[in-house]
């Protein structure tokens, strides 16, 4: 697992390796072992002894690779994970890592200890074909903004992860300036967002979703949360997009924080309208079920909103017309680069299937 096994069993040169290794990967999907070496300040053998570590930690992989006739290492998503964290570790954005606290098919999150021994939460960012092939339009879109001018826009092939964690931050950036209950961001880097942990009953561990809580007063519950929504829509000009009793989460306290953004989408983008219904839907939908409670009707609730977000659209319409190209041009990008995976220089890409063998250096 990602997580303080590999932070501590790792040293400072083989983050080097890491480190070449992964700038050597935008051209290479296998990375020759003489391109390291003519990288890296260490000789053959104990370039060879910290692959073979790299790869039984399971942050690379190390074979011989018969394309290029000699041994060969590839990143692995676990070699990011190290980096990321790292590097956090290195930023003082935390000082001490804990464990995962929460692991599914889109992220990993784990939580660590600040240099003030305040509990943060990280979130590293995973490449999910099926929810990437749902989100990818509103994703290409909302990166490319996020990222704005620090993109290439000759050549901006995007990298799924990052992507979602560039949209993550730059949402929780603008909707806690405005004091809305989104965790505080702290630092991104590379596909790991860290954020202010909600914490529940249990210290370092994270408050409950509200589908898992019994609330007292679903009636005011359900009012604060749309009135939260629709200010968010209407003042921090984002949709979540995925809003849902899985994306609530309820503190001890009774307070309510909103989490999970990497699919948001800016107001202007022209399926804001659309997933907004839809959110408004899902979590009065939610409360009906689970209550059986009177709720309001989710088109007159999203109604209210409905001129303010075409007016709004309509003041922000140059900034669409600016990003939208850069964002399609990226999405093709995405598309020719394997659905977002780093792209490769064609030519250069053994066969996948080609033999393994590891004779040369033997095991452990
Ligand atoms: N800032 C945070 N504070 C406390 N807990 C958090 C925080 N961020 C995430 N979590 C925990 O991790 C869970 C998943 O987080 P989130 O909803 O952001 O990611 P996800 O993409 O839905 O991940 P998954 O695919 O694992 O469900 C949350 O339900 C919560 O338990
Ligand atoms: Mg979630």
């Amino acid at each position: 697992m990602a997580g303080s096994e590999e932070s501590e069993a790792v040293d400072k040169r083989d983050i080097a390796i890491l480190r070449t290794m992964e700038g050597l990967s935008r051209a290479f999907e296998w990375i020759p072992e003489d391109k390291l070496l003519e990288r890296l300040p260490m000789d053959y053998i104990e370039l060879a002894r910290r692959l073979q570590k790299l790869d039984r930690l399971n942050l690379i992989d190390y074979k011989f690779v018969p394309y290029f006739d000699t041994f060969a290492a590839r990143m692995k998503e676990k070699g990011y994970d190290t980096l990321a964290l790292w590097d956090m570790k290195k930023h003082n954005v935390f000082k001490e890592l804990g464990t995962v606290i929460g692991e599914g098919k889109e992220a990993t999150i784990l939580n660590a200890k600040d240099p003030d021994d305040e509990w943060i939460a990280i979130k590293l960012h995973r490449y999910h074909a099926p929810e990437f092939r749902r989100i990818r339009k509103t994703l290409a879109y909302a990166a490319v903004k996020a990222r704005g001018e620090e993109l290439n826009i000759e050549d901006h092939r995007i990298d799924v992860p990052r992507a979602k964690a560039q949209v993550e931050m730059k949402v929780l950036e603008r909707l806690s300036e405005l004091d809305f209950p989104v965790p505080g961001p702290r630092s991104i880097n590379r596909h790991a967002v860290a954020m202010d942990m909600i914490e529940g009953d249990v210290s370092g561990l994270p408050a409950p979703i509200l589908a898992k809580v019994r609330l007292e007063n679903p009636e005011d519950a359900l009012e604060v949360i749309l009135e939260d929504y629709k200010d968010m829509v209407l003042q921090g000009h984002y949709v979540h997009g995925d809003f849902s009793e899985h994306n609530v989460l309820v503190t001890p306290d009774g307070e309510l924080y909103y989490v999970d953004w990497p699919q948001a989408v800016p107001i202007e983008h022209p399926s804001a309208p659309q997933l907004c219904y839809r959110d408004i839907r899902n979590i009065i939908k939610y409360f009906e079920r689970r209550y059986r409670m009177d709720v309001p009707d989710p088109k007159e609730v999203y109604n209210e909103i409905k001129d303010d977000v075409k007016r709004i659209m309509e003041e922000k319409r140059k900034e669409y017309e600016k990003y939208k190209k850069a964002a399609h041009r990226t999405l093709k990008a995405m598309e020719e680069s394997a659905e977002g995976r780093p792209a490769r220089a064609p030519g250069r890409r053994p066969h996948e299937k080609d033999g393994v063998s590891r004779g040369r250096h033997g095991r452990g």
